[in-house]
């Protein structure tokens, strides 16, 4: 291992070249001064001492070219990569990111084309997150706009008929006002919803962790729940076990998720009807689900519900939700290292959120 790492320094590498291109030069002067004392050049008294400087100076010179010339000749493929390295870096550079650079060898050279090569494919990724979520903001203005604009439109439709005078009687004057009220409302929880939604996206949401018993923290929920559901002519079926489990979560972003889930179960489910609603542990991870039953769904994915601004057409006509509920929901469940999943089965909607348990 060593001995490849030693042979694979580039270093090294040059070094033998330069000795090989030594040795050839000295070489190729051994043969001229042979040639030259086979004639008897240097040692007769033939040559005058210019000519003989002349020779010694030639003789130098050629020494120097054929060292330069081998040198070259041995590393010319070294010179023809390091040229491909930079060119493909200014192509990195000029945008062609995710191109990469055949490696050649493994000493320092190929090591750098492996990075080069890395580097140039965590940029792409990185280039292709940034437009993934470029698009996602600008499909998410384009969505906002158009959910604003429509309780907005019709307040200041109301408005308009209070300021122009235009209703009958004192009733109709009552039902304008609350309609306009109503709209505010929802113009308010959309805004609300909108803002945690961005926050909850952004990459550096920061989670106020605490470890809690989760079936302790159901039952106060249920507990508050009840009378609500009592109303709508809805009743609870729980199965909670008594042991603690404890999972460590930031409670009010977590407490959002449950709202929005019963909530969810309180205006959608069918009436009257009961609300199934389980705790489990398998030792390592908890599992809380509640479950309703809905008539006529008719979703093709039921992972559609999970889409930003998605309502069913009741949400639609009755109660004027957001859509973002269970966006804004899976997305605390995921920060938070769980899973949050929904199931239809035979009329009932499962709503499945699965935490990890404290060690
Ligand atoms: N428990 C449920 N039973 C039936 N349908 C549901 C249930 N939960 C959610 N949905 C459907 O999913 C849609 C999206 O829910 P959500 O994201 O919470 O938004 P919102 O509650 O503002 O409408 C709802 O409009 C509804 O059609
Ligand atoms: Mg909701």
């Amino acid at each position: 291992m060593r001995i490849k790492w030693f042979w694979n320094k580039i270093s090294i590498k040059l070094l033998i070249a330069i000795i090989i291109s030594f040795s050839i030069s000295l070489f190729i002067a051994y043969i001229i001064l042979y040639n030259l004392n086979r004639f008897h050049l240097l040692t007769s008294n033939r040559l005058s001492v210019d000519q003989y400087n002349l020779i010694v100076n030639a003789l130098t010179a050629v020494v120097i070219l054929s060292f330069i010339i081998s040198f070259l000749l041995i590393i010319r493929k070294k010179i023809k990569y390091l040229k491909l390295i930079t060119n493909s870096v200014q192509n990195i550079a000029n945008g062609k990111l995710g191109s990469t650079i055949v490696i050649k060898g493994s000493d320092e050279l190929g090591q750098l084309s492996r990075n080069i090569n890395l580097m140039s494919k965590e940029l792409e990724n990185k280039f292709e997150h940034e437009r993934q979520i470029e698009n996602a903001k600008n499909e998410l203005i384009t969505n906002i706009s158009h959910d604003l604009r429509t309780p907005l439109t019709s307040i200041i439709g109301y408005l308009d008929l209070l300021r122009k005078k235009e209703y009958k009687n004192e009733e109709q004057l009552t039902d304008y006002v609350k309609t306009i009220y109503s709209k505010s409302q929802e113009l308010k929880s959309l805004i609300n919803e909108l803002f945690e939604y961005t926050k909850l996206t952004s990459p550096d949401v920061k989670l106020n962790l605490t470890a809690i018993d989760l079936g302790g923290l159901l039952e106060q929920i249920i507990g508050e729940y009840i009378p609500i559901f009592e109303k709508e002519g809805l009743c609870f079926q729980k199965s909670i076990p008594d042991e603690d489990l404890l999972v460590t979560m930031d409670v009010e972003e977590m407490v959002r998720v449950y709202d929005n889930l019963f909530m969810n179960a309180k205006k959608y489910s069918a009436k009257p009807t009961f609300i199934k609603i389980n705790l489990d542990s398998d030792g390592k991870n908890a599992f809380f689900t509640i479950s309703n039953q809905v008539a006529d769904f008719q979703v093709e994915d039921v992972n559609q519900l999970f889409e930003r601004f998605y309502r069913g057409d009741r949400a639609r006509k009755e109660d004027g939700g957001s859509g973002l509920g269970l966006a804004i929901s899976k997305r605390i469940v995921e920060i938070h290292g769980g899973k949050l999943t929904v199931d239809y089965k035979e009329g009932w909607l499962t709503f499945t959120i699965e935490h990890s348990l404290k060690e």
